[in-house]
Protein backbone atom coordinates (compact mmCIF):
# COMPACT_ATOMS: atom_id res chain seq x y z
CA UNK A 1 0.00 0.00 0.00
CA UNK A 2 1.28 3.24 -0.38
CA UNK A 3 0.66 4.47 2.51
CA UNK A 4 3.43 6.52 5.59
CA UNK A 5 3.50 3.81 7.45
CA UNK A 6 4.57 1.46 4.44
CA UNK A 7 7.20 3.61 3.59
CA UNK A 8 8.68 3.41 6.95
CA UNK A 9 8.96 0.45 7.11
CA UNK A 10 12.42 -1.17 7.70
CA UNK A 11 13.90 1.78 8.25
CA UNK A 12 14.07 1.95 12.02
CA UNK A 13 12.24 4.97 11.51
CA UNK A 14 8.93 4.86 13.01
CA UNK A 15 6.30 7.30 11.62
CA UNK A 16 3.62 8.73 14.23
CA UNK A 17 0.85 11.46 14.72
CA UNK A 18 -0.08 13.60 18.00
CA UNK A 19 -4.07 11.81 18.16
CA UNK A 20 -6.74 13.64 18.76
CA UNK A 21 -9.41 11.78 20.76
CA UNK A 22 -12.70 13.49 20.00
CA UNK A 23 -11.86 13.38 16.15
CA UNK A 24 -10.89 9.57 16.62
CA UNK A 25 -13.99 9.41 18.19
CA UNK A 26 -16.09 11.65 16.18
CA UNK A 27 -14.46 11.46 12.52
CA UNK A 28 -14.30 7.99 10.88
CA UNK A 29 -12.36 8.89 8.15
CA UNK A 30 -9.87 10.61 10.81
CA UNK A 31 -9.65 7.49 12.42
CA UNK A 32 -8.92 5.14 9.34
CA UNK A 33 -6.24 7.63 8.85
CA UNK A 34 -4.43 7.45 11.81
CA UNK A 35 -4.54 3.26 12.03
CA UNK A 36 -3.16 3.38 8.02
CA UNK A 37 -0.25 5.96 8.00
CA UNK A 38 0.99 5.57 11.61
CA UNK A 39 2.90 2.97 13.54
CA UNK A 40 2.82 5.45 16.55
CA UNK A 41 0.93 7.49 18.02
CA UNK A 42 1.23 10.41 21.07
CA UNK A 43 -2.03 11.38 22.81
CA UNK A 44 -2.23 15.13 21.85
CA UNK A 45 -3.34 16.23 25.30
CA UNK A 46 -5.15 13.27 27.33
CA UNK A 47 -2.04 12.39 29.14
CA UNK A 48 -1.26 15.44 29.98
CA UNK A 49 -1.58 16.45 33.82
CA UNK A 50 -4.70 18.46 33.88
CA UNK A 51 -6.53 15.46 32.09
CA UNK A 52 -5.37 12.73 34.04
CA UNK A 53 -5.21 14.16 37.62
CA UNK A 54 -8.16 17.25 37.82
CA UNK A 55 -8.36 16.87 41.64
CA UNK A 56 -5.81 15.76 43.79
CA UNK A 57 -5.27 11.88 44.08
CA UNK A 58 -7.99 11.47 41.61
CA UNK A 59 -7.07 10.10 38.60
CA UNK A 60 -8.80 9.68 34.90
CA UNK A 61 -7.44 7.38 32.66
CA UNK A 62 -10.77 7.02 30.42
CA UNK A 63 -9.40 8.78 27.28
CA UNK A 64 -5.66 7.57 27.28
CA UNK A 65 -6.73 4.33 28.19
CA UNK A 66 -8.30 4.52 24.89
CA UNK A 67 -5.98 5.13 22.92
CA UNK A 68 -3.64 2.63 23.82
CA UNK A 69 -6.04 0.25 23.15
CA UNK A 70 -6.42 1.54 19.62
CA UNK A 71 -2.88 1.47 19.54
CA UNK A 72 -2.89 -1.78 20.47
CA UNK A 73 -5.19 -3.43 18.03
CA UNK A 74 -3.77 -1.63 15.37
CA UNK A 75 0.05 -2.52 16.75
CA UNK A 76 1.55 0.76 17.06
CA UNK A 77 3.47 1.93 20.22
CA UNK A 78 3.09 4.74 22.28
CA UNK A 79 5.07 7.82 23.08
CA UNK A 80 3.66 8.91 26.06
CA UNK A 81 3.52 13.37 26.45
CA UNK A 82 4.29 13.98 29.48
CA UNK A 83 5.06 14.06 32.48
CA UNK A 84 6.71 17.39 33.99
CA UNK A 85 5.76 20.76 32.06
CA UNK A 86 4.96 24.03 33.23
CA UNK A 87 1.89 24.00 30.95
CA UNK A 88 -1.51 22.06 31.05
CA UNK A 89 -1.40 21.31 34.69
CA UNK A 90 -3.93 21.35 36.92
CA UNK A 91 -5.66 24.49 38.33
CA UNK A 92 -5.19 23.04 41.93
CA UNK A 93 -1.52 22.47 41.38
CA UNK A 94 -0.10 25.69 42.58
CA UNK A 95 2.57 27.30 44.68
CA UNK A 96 0.10 29.06 47.07
CA UNK A 97 -1.46 25.90 47.83
CA UNK A 98 1.62 23.63 48.46
CA UNK A 99 5.22 24.13 50.35
CA UNK A 100 8.22 22.89 48.24
CA UNK A 101 8.28 19.75 49.56
CA UNK A 102 4.97 18.69 49.06
CA UNK A 103 5.25 19.30 45.47
CA UNK A 104 7.70 17.36 45.14
CA UNK A 105 5.52 14.39 46.95
CA UNK A 106 2.99 15.48 44.29
CA UNK A 107 5.22 15.56 41.58
CA UNK A 108 6.59 12.30 42.84
CA UNK A 109 3.04 10.84 43.27
CA UNK A 110 2.03 11.89 39.73
CA UNK A 111 4.87 10.33 37.82
CA UNK A 112 4.50 7.04 39.61
CA UNK A 113 0.79 6.85 38.97
CA UNK A 114 0.82 7.98 35.42
CA UNK A 115 4.09 6.09 34.36
CA UNK A 116 2.54 2.83 36.71
CA UNK A 117 -0.52 2.72 34.87
CA UNK A 118 0.83 2.17 31.96
CA UNK A 119 3.72 0.30 32.54
CA UNK A 120 4.36 -2.01 29.60
CA UNK A 121 1.48 -0.22 27.04
CA UNK A 122 4.46 2.54 26.70
CA UNK A 123 7.03 2.16 24.47
CA UNK A 124 8.69 6.34 25.24
CA UNK A 125 7.48 8.85 27.70
CA UNK A 126 8.61 12.62 27.26
CA UNK A 127 9.53 12.94 30.51
CA UNK A 128 10.49 16.79 31.39
CA UNK A 129 9.02 19.08 28.89
CA UNK A 130 10.57 22.09 27.40
CA UNK A 131 12.82 22.70 30.35
CA UNK A 132 15.13 25.59 28.53
CA UNK A 133 14.94 29.04 27.34
CA UNK A 134 15.77 30.00 24.27
CA UNK A 135 19.07 30.74 25.85
CA UNK A 136 19.69 27.88 27.66
CA UNK A 137 19.19 28.57 30.84
CA UNK A 138 16.62 26.88 32.65
CA UNK A 139 13.11 28.10 32.37
CA UNK A 140 11.56 29.81 34.98
CA UNK A 141 8.67 27.39 35.83
CA UNK A 142 7.08 26.14 39.30
CA UNK A 143 9.25 23.23 39.22
CA UNK A 144 12.73 25.23 38.98
CA UNK A 145 11.57 27.42 41.55
CA UNK A 146 9.87 25.47 44.24
CA UNK A 147 12.49 21.88 43.59
CA UNK A 148 15.75 23.94 42.04
CA UNK A 149 17.45 21.96 38.92
CA UNK A 150 17.48 18.32 40.35
CA UNK A 151 13.99 18.13 39.11
CA UNK A 152 14.81 16.88 36.30
CA UNK A 153 17.08 14.42 37.00
CA UNK A 154 14.64 13.30 40.21
CA UNK A 155 11.69 12.86 37.47
CA UNK A 156 13.33 10.47 35.53
CA UNK A 157 14.89 8.30 38.40
CA UNK A 158 10.95 8.12 39.41
CA UNK A 159 9.78 7.29 35.48
CA UNK A 160 12.38 4.62 35.21
CA UNK A 161 11.54 2.79 38.96
CA UNK A 162 8.39 2.97 38.06
CA UNK A 163 8.60 1.54 34.36
CA UNK A 164 12.48 0.51 33.88
CA UNK A 165 11.97 -0.27 30.21
CA UNK A 166 10.35 2.44 28.76
CA UNK A 167 12.72 5.09 26.56
CA UNK A 168 13.02 8.08 28.81
CA UNK A 169 12.97 11.68 26.14
CA UNK A 170 13.75 15.05 26.86
CA UNK A 171 11.99 16.92 24.65
CA UNK A 172 11.48 20.63 23.36
CA UNK A 173 11.03 22.95 20.32
CA UNK A 174 13.49 25.49 18.73
CA UNK A 175 16.46 22.73 19.67
CA UNK A 176 16.70 21.07 16.10
CA UNK A 177 19.73 22.65 15.12
CA UNK A 178 22.42 23.88 17.27
CA UNK A 179 22.45 26.92 18.99
CA UNK A 180 22.38 27.67 22.59
CA UNK A 181 18.96 25.78 23.58
CA UNK A 182 20.20 22.96 22.34
CA UNK A 183 23.98 23.52 22.93
CA UNK A 184 22.44 23.57 26.92
CA UNK A 185 20.86 20.08 26.40
CA UNK A 186 23.61 18.63 25.10
CA UNK A 187 25.50 19.86 28.15
CA UNK A 188 22.54 18.28 30.09
CA UNK A 189 22.33 14.76 28.49
CA UNK A 190 26.51 14.40 29.00
CA UNK A 191 26.09 15.36 32.94
CA UNK A 192 22.87 13.38 33.55
CA UNK A 193 24.46 10.61 32.01
CA UNK A 194 27.90 11.43 33.64
CA UNK A 195 26.07 10.38 36.89
CA UNK A 196 23.88 7.67 36.06
CA UNK A 197 20.29 9.24 35.45
CA UNK A 198 18.52 7.70 33.45
CA UNK A 199 18.21 9.74 30.18
CA UNK A 200 17.72 7.84 27.01
CA UNK A 201 16.20 10.13 24.44
CA UNK A 202 16.67 13.39 23.12
CA UNK A 203 12.69 14.57 21.60
CA UNK A 204 13.23 17.75 18.93
CA UNK A 205 9.31 18.40 18.28
CA UNK A 206 9.98 20.42 15.13
CA UNK A 207 7.31 22.76 14.95
CA UNK A 208 8.59 24.73 12.18
CA UNK A 209 7.62 28.01 10.18
CA UNK A 210 7.86 29.09 6.15
CA UNK A 211 8.37 32.71 7.20
CA UNK A 212 11.27 31.79 9.25
CA UNK A 213 13.24 30.29 7.06
CA UNK A 214 14.76 25.92 8.48
CA UNK A 215 17.83 25.33 10.33
CA UNK A 216 20.65 24.32 8.81
CA UNK A 217 22.41 22.19 11.07
CA UNK A 218 20.32 19.87 11.62
CA UNK A 219 22.00 16.54 11.35
CA UNK A 220 25.07 17.77 13.01
CA UNK A 221 22.77 18.18 16.02
CA UNK A 222 21.19 15.03 15.76
CA UNK A 223 24.26 13.30 15.22
CA UNK A 224 25.87 14.94 17.93
CA UNK A 225 23.65 13.42 20.32
CA UNK A 226 24.04 10.12 18.49
CA UNK A 227 27.33 10.09 19.75
CA UNK A 228 26.46 10.75 23.38
CA UNK A 229 24.69 7.33 23.15
CA UNK A 230 21.17 8.69 23.46
CA UNK A 231 18.24 7.80 21.01
CA UNK A 232 16.89 11.05 18.71
CA UNK A 233 13.03 11.57 17.99
CA UNK A 234 11.00 14.29 16.26
CA UNK A 235 7.94 14.29 18.18
CA UNK A 236 5.99 17.44 17.16
CA UNK A 237 6.69 18.11 13.70
CA UNK A 238 4.78 20.38 11.79
CA UNK A 239 5.40 23.56 9.61
CA UNK A 240 3.15 26.39 9.24
CA UNK A 241 2.56 29.38 7.36
CA UNK A 242 1.00 33.12 7.36
CA UNK A 243 -2.37 32.24 5.81
CA UNK A 244 -3.58 31.86 3.10
CA UNK A 245 -1.41 29.37 1.74
CA UNK A 246 0.62 29.36 -1.86
CA UNK A 247 2.27 27.16 -3.91
CA UNK A 248 5.74 28.68 -2.94
CA UNK A 249 4.91 28.16 0.74
CA UNK A 250 3.35 24.97 0.00
CA UNK A 251 6.16 24.01 -1.51
CA UNK A 252 8.63 25.16 1.37
CA UNK A 253 6.24 23.41 3.44
CA UNK A 254 7.37 20.05 1.91
CA UNK A 255 11.21 20.84 2.14
CA UNK A 256 11.13 21.33 6.40
CA UNK A 257 8.93 18.33 6.61
CA UNK A 258 11.77 16.74 4.47
CA UNK A 259 14.63 17.87 5.78
CA UNK A 260 13.70 16.92 9.44
CA UNK A 261 13.26 13.56 8.10
CA UNK A 262 16.37 13.28 6.22
CA UNK A 263 17.87 13.99 9.03
CA UNK A 264 16.38 11.03 10.99
CA UNK A 265 17.36 8.62 8.30
CA UNK A 266 20.53 9.57 8.43
CA UNK A 267 21.21 9.56 12.32
CA UNK A 268 22.17 6.50 13.36
CA UNK A 269 20.17 6.46 16.19
CA UNK A 270 16.50 8.29 15.28
CA UNK A 271 14.07 6.12 16.66
CA UNK A 272 10.68 8.06 15.58
CA UNK A 273 9.13 10.46 13.69
CA UNK A 274 6.17 12.29 14.25
CA UNK A 275 3.86 14.97 13.20
CA UNK A 276 1.16 17.21 14.87
CA UNK A 277 -1.31 16.07 13.66
CA UNK A 278 -1.32 15.13 10.24
CA UNK A 279 -4.57 16.78 8.80
CA UNK A 280 -5.37 20.78 8.75
CA UNK A 281 -8.76 20.02 10.40
CA UNK A 282 -7.76 19.62 13.87
CA UNK A 283 -4.58 21.38 13.81
CA UNK A 284 -3.34 23.11 16.90
CA UNK A 285 -2.15 25.72 15.28
CA UNK A 286 -5.35 28.26 13.90
CA UNK A 287 -6.15 28.28 17.48
CA UNK A 288 -2.27 29.26 18.73
CA UNK A 289 -0.25 31.83 16.03
CA UNK A 290 -2.40 34.18 14.65
CA UNK A 291 -3.12 34.33 11.04
CA UNK A 292 -1.24 31.06 10.60
CA UNK A 293 -2.37 26.99 9.67
CA UNK A 294 -2.01 24.93 6.98
CA UNK A 295 0.76 23.36 9.23
CA UNK A 296 0.24 19.60 8.46
CA UNK A 297 1.05 17.04 5.41
CA UNK A 298 -2.93 16.57 4.69
CA UNK A 299 -5.65 19.58 3.98
CA UNK A 300 -9.07 20.05 5.87
CA UNK A 301 -10.45 17.08 3.44
CA UNK A 302 -7.84 14.56 4.78
CA UNK A 303 -6.38 15.20 0.95
CA UNK A 304 -2.44 15.05 0.23
CA UNK A 305 -0.13 17.98 0.61
CA UNK A 306 2.89 17.97 -1.37
CA UNK A 307 4.22 17.70 1.93
CA UNK A 308 2.71 14.33 1.99
CA UNK A 309 4.46 12.94 -0.59
CA UNK A 310 7.21 14.56 -0.20
CA UNK A 311 7.61 12.27 3.57
CA UNK A 312 6.64 8.95 1.65
CA UNK A 313 9.12 9.19 -1.18
CA UNK A 314 11.97 10.90 1.28
CA UNK A 315 11.52 7.27 3.99
C1 LIG B 1 -0.76 21.53 22.32
C2 LIG B 1 -2.00 20.83 21.79
O1 LIG B 1 -1.79 20.53 20.44
C3 LIG B 1 -3.23 21.70 21.98
O2 LIG B 1 -4.40 20.98 21.64
C4 LIG B 1 -3.31 22.17 23.42
O3 LIG B 1 -4.41 23.07 23.56
C5 LIG B 1 -2.04 22.85 23.85
O4 LIG B 1 -0.95 21.97 23.65
N1 LIG B 1 4.35 21.60 22.59
C6 LIG B 1 3.90 20.46 23.21
C7 LIG B 1 2.50 20.01 23.02
O5 LIG B 1 4.70 19.75 23.85
O6 LIG B 1 1.98 19.36 24.16
C8 LIG B 1 1.60 21.16 22.63
O7 LIG B 1 0.31 20.62 22.31
C9 LIG B 1 2.18 21.93 21.48
C10 LIG B 1 3.53 22.51 21.84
Amino acid sequence: DGSLRAAARGTGVRIGTAVDMSALAADAPYKQAVAREFDTVTPENVMKWEVVEPQPGVYDWTAADQLVDFARKNGQLVRGHTLVWHSQNPSWLTEAAYTPDQLRTLLRRHIFAEVGHFKGRVWAWDVANEVFNEDGTLRDTIWLRALGPGYIADAFRWAHQADPKAVLFLNDYNNEGVNAKSDAYFALVKQLRAEGVPVQGYGMQGHLGVQYGFPGTVLENVRRFDKLGVKTAFTEVDVRMVLPPDAAKVQAQAEGFGLLLRACLLAEHCVSYTVWGFTDKYSWVPGFFDGQGSATPLDENLQPKPAYDTLRETF
